[in-house]
């Protein structure tokens, strides 16, 4: 099982605290978490929760920017073309129109890929100008602990032995944005079952990858407790809306949506569903989680969408559409309660 020494930011390098580079350095990183959990995450929507916020829009690329085709050093294997786009699963046809691709592919949450200037400077999503040096073409996912079949095993063939769906979620981020987006991928589940977890697992743990090298914020950014990890119980796991994203608007994910494997988890914060997976253990208690061991009081280890529960920060009552700017009351699990409020009784 795994267990992770919860340790505050400054205590991460080896310092010793008279000195005044390691002075310099504390402050930083105080500075820059105070930034992230206090102002920074709530950006320029930032606001007291006593009172009802005036939600800003987040501010649209300037320029429109004409879709893509894929970078390179990205994720493929052979036969892959064939199975997109897949064919949409209709029971979860959504009750709004979806986000545009481009503002899907263009306004990013991923930590990965943020210089520290940036942070400092509060431009945090706009990760596809430094996604291109990531090579994520071949790639593996890494199983351990309580399950039947653990190792290494490459994405591609477990693409081709579960087969893809496309299927349109509600996604919604703490920082009170939200979209509407059509991935393509495999209920988590089925993906889980494949593993043959052992009955005593009640929680899986995720890794992302983690590499200072291609990683601008990985590299920058050592404050951080990299790599990415994130964690489900199990039955959340098992619920079917619980899905692993493969793909996005019928063609494979974008290295800055999380390529080439992802989770999304519709009910739940943003946060929790993480990009870029390389590792998934099958453990026996609630594992720690990255935003929570930062700030423990803003990012509880279940955070399901709550309008009734503010962030510490700022009300969750409402949101943002991208990229229209409508402010719309939150739903209470994002608007998915028929499917997962029985989890939580
Ligand atoms: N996964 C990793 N590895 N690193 C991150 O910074 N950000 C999370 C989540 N997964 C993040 C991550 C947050 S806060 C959100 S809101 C979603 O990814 C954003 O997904 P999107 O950029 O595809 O909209």
């Amino acid at each position: 099982m795994a267990h992770i020494k919860v340790r505050k930011p400054w205590e991460i390098k080896d310092v010793k605290p008279v000195e005044e580079k390691v002075y310099q350095k504390r402050r930083k990183v105080i500075k820059q978490l105070g930034l992230m959990t206090g102002g920074l995450l709530a950006g320029r929507l930032f606001t007291s929760c006593e009172k009802e916020p005036s939600i800003i829009a987040p501010t649209p690329p300037t320029t429109p920017i004409p879709s893509t085709p894929l970078a390179d050093k990205t994720f493929t294997f052979e036969g892959m073309d064939r199975l997109y786009p897949a064919t949409l699963n209709p029971k979860y046809e959504l009750d709004r129109a979806l986000s545009a691709e481009i503002d899907v592919t263009r306004y990013n949450n991923f930590y990965e890929f943020i210089p520290a200037a940036n942070l400092e400077k509060e431009i945090r999503y706009d990760a596809y100008k430094y996604v291109a040096d990531f090579d994520n073409r071949d790639w593996k996912i890494q199983v351990t602990g309580l399950a039947k079949k653990t190792g290494f095993f490459n994405l591609g063939d477990l693409i081709e032995e579960i087969g893809l769906e496309e299927r349109t979620y509600r996604h919604r981020c703490v920082e009170r944005w939200s979209m509407a987006v059509p991935w393509t991928g495999f209920p988590l589940a089925k993906l889980l079952q494949f593993f043959e977890p052992d009955s005593k697992a009640t929680h899986i743990r995720t890794e992302s990858k983690s590499n200072a090298a291609t990683m601008i914020g990985v590299r920058e950014m050592d404050w951080f407790p990299w790599a990415y990890f994130e964690g489900l119980r199990m039955d959340e796991a098992m619920n079917e809306l619980a899905f692993v994203a493969t793909g996005l608007y019928g063609k494979p994910l974008a290295k800055q949506n999380g390529a080439p494997v992802r989770f999304v988890l519709p009910w739940k914060y943003g946060y929790k569903s993480p990009k870029s997976i390389v590792k998934i253990e099958f453990l026996d208690s609630e594992p720690e989680t990255f935003w929570h061991q930062i700030a423990p009081d803003e990012y509880s280890f279940l955070s399901n969408v709550d309008p009734e529960v503010p962030h510490p920060a700022w009300s969750q009552a409402l949101e943002t559409k991208i990229i229209n700017g409508d402010v719309v009351k939150t739903l209470k699990y994002n608007g998915y309660g028929e499917y997962v409020a029985d989890l939580y009784k």
